[in-house]
């Protein structure tokens, strides 16, 4: 009811009487004026006068903070999809417990706040008010052995669709993190759990700095609102990569070679850089990234070691 009282009071430019809308829905005055109050509650600058309801959203066009609420009614297309909360230990938790349940392909676990956000190699992900933080999980029928390239497909369409929105010159690093300028942007950890011979769910979350400000506790991050001098919508870029990602996957073939277009977008290759593994520290040239997603690293010996998970840091 509340995406249903949303979209006409998008749709009308004027004051709108609750009259209007109750018969509308087929619901009582008091019905519409308990949900109004709600939807005020949780963000909505719902004007309430004498003679009905108004949103107040003069200039749609111009980000407002209230304006980038992340309720599902929101993602009209993907409303079933999405699960928004306000806070979460960490999305990846509430993923598994749905992906466990049963919730299908493309659902979307999103938080305004994680108070474990999870980093890859057991860090701690700052999850600040203003950042993009959200878990996917997907279904594809595919051997665990297979699940890497999903990753890299993922990291992938997000860095496109940055710099896609806002022509900006997003690079990926091994293995999936996304950086402008030497700067981390935005983080990605996936779950993977399988039975015999077949993935059962791989979720990917992601972390994305957009009008928060990661500075204080990661030097090296930066946000879309520092990069452009201004604070931008997050929901309009979920939306756009969840479409994007949706159509990348529905589109994927067995032989489309994934880790190679990967690398025409990274920034890793060639450059010195510290490999750090949960067992060992190594030193070298990323020299390239082979078909199962493993970094190759020449050592200062000259010989190569491939590393299948760490994290890299350039120098
Ligand atoms: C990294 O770069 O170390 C990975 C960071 C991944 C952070 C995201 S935020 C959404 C999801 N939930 C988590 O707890 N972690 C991931």
């Amino acid at each position: 009811m509340k995406s249903k009282i949303i979209k006409i009071l998008k749709e009308s430019n004027t004051i709108i009487s609750g009259v209007e809308i109750s018969s509308h829905l087929g619901i009582s005055r008091v019905s519409v004026w308990k949900h109004i109050k709600k939807l005020q509650e949780l963000g909505y600058n719902i004007i309430s006068t004498p003679r009905g309801y108004q949103l107040n959203n003069k200039s749609p066009d111009k980000f407002n903070d209230k304006s980038d609420l992340l309720y599902p009614w929101e993602f009209p297309e993907r409303e079933s999809e999405i699960h928004y909360f306000q806070e979460l230990d960490s999305t990846m938790n509430k993923a598994r417990e749905f992906a466990k349940k049963g919730y299908p392909e493309y659902t979307v676990i999103i938080a305004e706040r994680q108070n474990q956000g999870r980093g890859r190699l057991k860090r701690h992900w700052y999850s600040d008010t203003g950042g993009l933080y959200f878990t996917i999980i997907l279904k594809p029928e595919i051997s665990p052995r297979s699940a890497y390239k999903y990753n890299f497909v993922t990291s992938l369409v997000l860095a496109r669709t940055l710099n896609e929105m806002f022509h900006i010159d997003a690079m990926v690093k091994w293995p999936n993190d996304i950086l402008v300028g030497m700067k981390k942007l935005s983080g990605m950890l996936s779950e993977m759990e399988a039975e015999a011979n077949l993935v059962s769910f791989i979720n990917i979350g992601i972390g994305l700095n957009v009008n928060n400000d990661p500075t204080e506790t990661e030097p090296n991050a930066v946000s879309l609102k520092a990069l452009l001098c201004k604070k931008v919508s997050r929901k309009k870029i979920l939306s756009r990569f969840l479409d994007n990602l949706e159509i990348k996957l529905n589109n994927m073939k067995e032989s489309d070679d994934i880790i190679s277009q990967w690398k025409e977008c990274s920034i890793t290759l060639n450059r010195q850089v510290t490999i750090v593994t949960p067992k060992d520290i190594s030193e070298g040239i990323a020299r390239d990234i082979d078909q199962d997603g493993a970094l190759i690293l020449e050592l200062e010996n000259g010989l190569t070691k491939k590393i299948i998970y760490g994290d890299c840091f350039l120098k």
